[in-house]
């Protein structure tokens, strides 16, 4: 009887031991992601617009590639979410197109929300559940915004003191990570992911 408990429990310790915990935050927050990502980039692509209504042709080209960066989080992010084997419900983005110095601010806020809250915890529960691949995603989508938030910085700067002209005029974008530069200033090979600059998207 003892022996027979005994070896009850060490089947139960080696199953539930063999078990993977199931990586349910990793999945809502891939979710939460690509509807953050996307979002994102359709709200740029509008603000370029507005920027180009405005005559702020330098700022517009930035909206255009940062949008161009954030489908490409949104298509890595749920690339990581359909190998989970889940799939992305359906949403429709929202966001408000204002003047462009307010649509600058919006952009700002919208890249520090993604770096000091949303993109530290979507990493904590990945590496805790030890989804390696959205480490790597959230990664590559974290360490952009980071820019985004200072060319969005120096674009508003720019705007204030009317000289936006200054601003570059092309920027290159990763088309594996999303990392975006100024045309003038990048890197012979992806500075996140070692793609090589031949490859990158011109805007
Ligand atoms: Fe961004
Ligand atoms: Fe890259």
């Amino acid at each position: 009887m003892k022996n027979t408990l005994l070896l009850t429990f060490l089947v139960l310790l080696t199953l539930t031991g063999c078990n993977k915990v199931a990586p349910v935050k990793t999945t809502e927050n891939l979710k939460a992601g690509i509807k953050g990502e996307t979002t994102a980039s359709a709200k740029y692509a509008a603000f370029a617009q507005k920027a180009r209504e405005e005559g702020y042709d330098t700022i517009a080209k930035f909206f255009d590639a940062a949008s161009k960066a954030e489908s490409i989080h949104a298509a890595n992010h749920a690339k990581v979410l359909e190998g989970l084997g889940e799939k992305m419900d359906e949403f429709k983005p929202e966001f408000e197109v204002k003047t462009t110095a307010v649509n600058l601010q919006a952009a700002i806020d919208g890249e520090t929300y993604e770096i000091n809250t949303m993109y530290p915890q979507f990493l904590a529960d990945a590496k805790n559940e030890k989804v390696d691949k959205a480490v790597k995603s959230f990664t590559w989508a974290f360490d952009t915004e980071k820019k985004h938030q200072q060319f969005y910085a120096n674009c508003l700067e720019a705007l204030k003191l009317n000289s936006e002209r200054n601003l570059p005029f092309e920027y290159a974008v990763c088309p594996v990570c999303g990392n975006t530069y100024d045309k003038a200033n990048m890197d012979a090979k992806c500075a996140f992911c070692q793609t090589d600059s031949s490859k990158f998207i011109i805007i």
